[in-house]
């Protein structure tokens, strides 16, 4: 794209992944000013933090007018869900300047489970059987229990932090956990609950950028979800992650942009729902067969920090081809080694844990790159402020190399109560990292 002035662009969001969006934003010759609400103590190192919250739509738009932005960028969901989108669209002055995310309908694929569901089978992509219950069919839902076998697969349908899914063992505590749910466990998020059945296999996250009519694939990445070392103890936002996933290679990479990305694509369209964003498709690989577990409206956290760091291009000019509809005009390049991210932590997360404790010695991190997440600076330090404090970043020629470096970096990083799970990529061992 030649000849495009440069760009104030405004990014939303405060985590890890904010921080890789805003190193990669920063990078670019098209970012004139780059603005980030609320931010993080990362996101300070690459442009400025502004005090407005992504869901303060009214305050958006006084600053985005006030300070010329020419782009919006929404990290989180919430954003999305709230319709961002559509409150740009229906401003006069706000209608041109673009905002990378889908709409309000679109970000249903998200926001309600039901929706996605029925989405998948619609447009015949593949995933678990399911049925949605309320209240009123609580005796059906008990019956669709029953005709299952465990383990039982039961979901708030709203958004619910990540919490929204529970999967039973028994029928006894399936019942149980169906009448709870019912009964508002999950608050407005489980006043519809989504019963389905099982699938066994290994999970992966693929990311599609689609401009409504053209779409890309970026690298897909394997998250580890839970708290504790061999995938135990509590479900979290995410404890780590690696890209390129062995276990994804070409042929099956073929089978989920056949089966899944292009109708899923293709779905959007039909249905006529505005889409100019991130897709984050939540898959099983079973028996080297994709099956659809979640959409998401946005980056996944911690994938972004493991993913973007692989992507070579210009990310303004990437996010101008989506504005655009000129998808089709650009490749993604990516950097073909191994990256891995491992979380750094505040004890006692995903429950609760203390925060303000200071931070010392990212100076010393050598051959990592060190997204901040729950970080506040204050007066020349860093004190913890969340539950997943940093994402360390590395690459290597094997996974094993990447996440030595990731430990490295992270046995020279201290604050008080400082937790990681200490086997990001050990499952994933190829044949090279073994030898
Ligand atoms: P979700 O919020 O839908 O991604 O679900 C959270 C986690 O529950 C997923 O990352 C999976 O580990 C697990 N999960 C969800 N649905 C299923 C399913 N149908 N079969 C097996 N595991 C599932
Ligand atoms: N790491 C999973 C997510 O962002 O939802």
């Amino acid at each position: 794209m030649p000849d495009i002035p440069s760009m104030n662009i405004l990014l939303l969001g405060s985590g890890g992944r904010e921080h890789a969006f805003a190193f990669k934003l920063s990078q670019s010759p098209l970012c004139k000013n780059l603005f980030i609400a609320p931010g993080n103590a990362g996101t300070m190192l690459c442009g400025n933090n502004i005090n407005i919250k992504p869901t303060d739509f009214s305050a958006i738009r006084q600053f985005v007018l006030n300070n010329k932005i020419d782009m919006v960028i929404p990290g989180p969901e919430d954003p999305l869900v709230n319709g961002i989108v559509d409150f740009f669209l229906q401003d006069d002055r706000l209608k041109n300047i673009p905002v990378i995310g889908p709409s309000h309908k679109g970000a249903q694929l998200e926001g309600s489970k039901d929706f996605a569901k029925r989405f998948l089978m619609q447009h015949r992509i593949p995933t678990a059987r399911f049925a949605t219950f309320t209240k009123d069919t609580l005796h059906n839902g008990l019956q669709f229990l029953h005709s299952l076998s465990p383990p039982y697969v039961l979901k708030a349908d709203g958004l619910a932090a990540g919490k929204g899914v529970v999967i039973s063992e028994n029928l006894e505590d399936a019942n149980n956990q169906l009448k709870q749910m019912l009964s508002g466990k999950f608050g407005e998020a489980s006043q519809r609950v989504v019963i389905e059945e099982f699938l066994d296999g290994i999970e992966l996250s693929v990311f599609v950028l689609t401009d409504g009519e053209h779409y890309v694939m970026l690298p897909a990445a394997k998250d580890y979800k839970r708290i504790g070392n061999g995938n135990t103890g509590l479900n979290t936002g995410g404890m780590g992650a690696v890209s390129p996933v062995p276990f994804a290679g070409d042929e099956f990479m073929q089978k989920v942009e056949n089966r899944i990305v292009k109708p899923t694509v293709e779905g959007l369209k039909k249905e006529g729902i505005d889409y100019k964003g991130f897709i984050f498709i939540g898959l099983m690989n079973v028996a080297d067969d994709p099956f659809v577990i979640e959409y998401n409206c946005r980056m996944g956290d911690p994938e972004t920090e493991t993913v973007f760091p692989r992507i070579k291009n210009d990310f303004v000019e990437l996010f101008l081809f989506v504005a655009n509809q000129k998808l089709n005009e650009t490749k993604i390049i990516t950097d073909p080694r191994y990256c891995s991210t491992v979380i750094l932590a505040s004890e006692g997360y995903p429950g609760s844990y203390e925060t303000g404790h200071e931070i010392t010695g990212l100076e010393s991190v050598k051959d990592c790159i060190v997204f901040q997440a729950g970080v506040r600076f204050e007066n020349g330090k860093r004190f913890t402020s969340g539950g997943r404090v940093m994402a360390v970043t590395a690459f290597g020629e094997t996974i094993s190399e990447a996440t030595a470096k990731c430990y490295q970096g992270i046995d020279k990083i201290n604050f008080k109560g400082k937790y990681c799970r200490t086997d990001i990529g050990n499952d994933l061992l190829t044949e090279i990292d073994a030898s």
